[in-house]
């Protein structure tokens, strides 16, 4: 599902990645660890097609990124993959159900159509009475649903995060993470999760261990 081969990235003279092969199945739910600094955003900013390697192949979903131009790419990344940020990134004027909706619209889903599938999706996570409501009036939890609500609503095949539960309690951490296995579950999609948290990463199906910009193991 997700294939990396050679990739290496620098920030001007600080090298980040020195050289990175990776094989994600689909299906697969896999954590990656590794110490502030390591490269860990940087390389799935890389596996999201939202940043570029210096050098190496990107395959997602058997198409090969590294060589498409910037148009398609963002269609590409609007359809096949999922973003979960560590703080949610929802856009404060709109309602959680205009949130989840905003990724349809960008793929010209008509609107009757994009709001019945929000709302599934919401409903899905518990969400269904919070769907009016706009983020400052969500707890931490409910606006990191309604942050993977988004991210699911295209469909796509790959969801990437980076320290979801970061920002969360204990209880709202564990939920979120049921989460990603329920999701797994019911719609086959495949995880990429960076993390801090070896709750989470201890239940995942595969752990890879950054430093220092190159998989230990
Ligand atoms: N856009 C950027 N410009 C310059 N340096 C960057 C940029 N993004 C990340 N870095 C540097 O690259 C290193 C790795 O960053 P990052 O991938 O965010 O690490 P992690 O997510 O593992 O904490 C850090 O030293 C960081 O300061
Ligand atoms: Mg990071």
């Amino acid at each position: 599902m997700i294939k990396l081969e050679g990739i290496t990235k620098s920030f001007g003279s600080l090298q980040v990645l020195k050289g990175i092969d990776l094989e994600i199945n689909k299906g697969e739910i896999v954590s990656i660890v590794g110490p502030s600094g390591a490269g860990k955003t940087t390389l799935l900013q890389i596996m999201g097609t939202l940043d570029e390697p210096d050098a190496g192949r990107v395959e997602i979903d058997g198409t090969v990124v590294s060589r498409m131009k910037e148009k398609e790419l963002s269609a590409f990344r609007n359809h096949r993959i999922g973003f979960v940020f560590q703080f949610h990134q929802l856009l404060p004027e709109f309602t959680a159900l205009e949130n989840v909706m905003i990724p349809a619209f960008i793929a010209r889903v008509p609107s009757k159509e994009a709001r019945m599938h929000a709302m599934e999706v919401l409903d899905f996570m518990g969400m269904t009475d919070r769907a009016s409501h706009k983020p400052n009036e969500l707890s931490g939890g409910e606006k990191q649903r309604v942050a993977v609500a988004r991210a699911l609503i295209n469909n796509p095949a790959v969801i990437l995060a980076d320290e979801p539960s970061g920002s969360l309690d204990t209880h709202n951490k564990e939920e979120l993470h049921q989460l990603f296995f329920e999701l797994r579950e019911r719609l086959g999609q495949t995880f990429v999760i960076v993390t801090h948290d070896e709750a989470l990463s201890k239940i995942t199906d595969r752990t890879i261990h950054i430093v220092d910009g190159v998989i230990k193991v």
